[in-house]
């Protein structure tokens, strides 16, 4: 038993900005943005929402697969920037849909999102829970850079990506994932913070010099930020030791696809394709290297997309199968890596 793509879908909004486009706005250069990460251009929403770039994925998905709604029997969506906090964004898409026998439901696993989205819909299938699952990765991350922050806010794009996927006895699917808390503040983002009445009158300077001075800890001292009462409504906005994700990419991506290979009783060689998130073009270069392939091996639309997270593996899946590049019975790998940090590496038969 096991799991077959039936169908893949994208949307990117219309709005493409250029690195060109940057230099106008911020002390930065194409030069620099390409060569550190490969990216020439993104896509960012200007009246597009999470949801309805979400919603025209699911729907070319759907089409390609040749599935009516009500086959839909899960709907999972990997993203980091919904549109509202709820609903979730999977069940926003199962009201435009129409699928009403899915069960819907969001996760947070950043950039790996769309391959923990696979995990659990295998879970699904294996319990005999359901049968047809829409997986989908959408994120507006142009509304969580600071855009006053060149170190970020040059490396992320808009859109979403979508696949429609089934429990099958031919096909095949080996997954690896892993999580490390312990290295979340790495690459992080807030959320609104507490701010009510009660906190206001708690949180005053002297309270904070008493505690200190009695040595007391409390959890809501390691969440407030910067302290000045005024800003306790300030939106926060993600924030990255870009090295350090490097770093940790590098080393963790090649062993989780060796990992997935291995379970497989795959060789590298196999491969038709490794279907890499698409943060850095340093990044799958290394990660190739590492596994001794080539890189055409490796496609890449992050020259055209910037990284948008947890949709990357997915519209980089729809680009490739648009393109009438996949046939079946290829073998293929998919792997995602970020904030948590999380990860997450799967083969797969096409
Ligand atoms: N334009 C011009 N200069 C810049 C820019 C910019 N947009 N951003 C930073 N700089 C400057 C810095 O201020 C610094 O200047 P200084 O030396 O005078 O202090 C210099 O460039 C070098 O900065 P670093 O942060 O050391 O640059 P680095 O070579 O590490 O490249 C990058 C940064 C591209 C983010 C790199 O660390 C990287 O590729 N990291 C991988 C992380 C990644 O891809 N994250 C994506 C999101 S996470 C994910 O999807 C998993």
């Amino acid at each position: 038993m096991s799991i077959k793509i039936m169908g893949t879908g994208s949307a990117l909004p219309e709005l493409v900005v250029t690195n060109k486009e940057l230099e106008q706005m911020m002390d930065t250069t194409d030069e620099w943005i390409t060569s550190r990460t490969g990216i020439r251009k993104r896509h960012i929403a200007v009246t597009e929402t999470t949801t309805l770039m979400a919603v025209k994925a699911s729907e070319i998905a759907m089409k390609k697969a040749g599935i009516e709604p009500e086959e839909i029997d899960l709907i999972i969506v990997g993203t980091v920037s919904g549109d509202k906090c709820f609903p979730s964004t999977a069940c926003q898409i199962q009201e435009a849909l129409l699928a009403k026998n899915a069960v819907a439901f969001d996760i947070n696993a950043a950039c790996a999102g769309f391959l923990f989205g696979l995990t659990i819909a295998d879970a699904y299938f294996q319990s005999g829970r359901a049968q047809t699952a829409l997986i989908v990765g959408a994120e507006t991350l142009s509304k969580m850079v600071d855009w006053k922050d060149r170190s970020t806010c040059v490396l992320f794009g808009d859109g979403a990506g979508a696949a429609v996927v089934r429990k099958t006895d031919t096909g095949m699917l080996h997954i690896v994932q892993g999580s490390d808390g312990t290295r979340g503040h790495v690459l992080a983002c807030d959320n609104r913070p507490v701010n009510t009445p009660f906190t206001r009158r708690l949180f005053t300077k002297e309270f904070f010099a008493r505690a200190s001075f009695a040595g007391e800890s409390f959890p809501g001292a390691a969440c407030t930020r910067e302290f000045s009462g005024d800003n306790l409504s300030a939106p926060d906005y993600l924030k990255m030791d870009g090295q350090e994700v490097f770093r940790f990419a590098v080393r963790t991506v090649p062993k989780a696809i060796c990992q997935a290979l291995e379970k497989a009783g795959i060789l590298p060689d196999e491969i038709q394709y490794f279907f890499l998130h698409q943060a850095n073009i340093r990044i799958i270069e290394a990660v190739a290297k590492k596994l001794g392939q080539p890189m055409e091996k490796f496609p890449t639309n992050l020259q055209k997309c910037g990284n948008i997270s947890a949709a990357s593996v997915p519209i980089l899946l729809d680009h490739v199968n648009r393109e009438e590049k996949l046939k079946r019975g290829d073998k293929i790998v998919m792997a995602g890596f970020g904030a948590g940090l999380t990860w997450g590496a799967a083969v797969i038969i096409w």
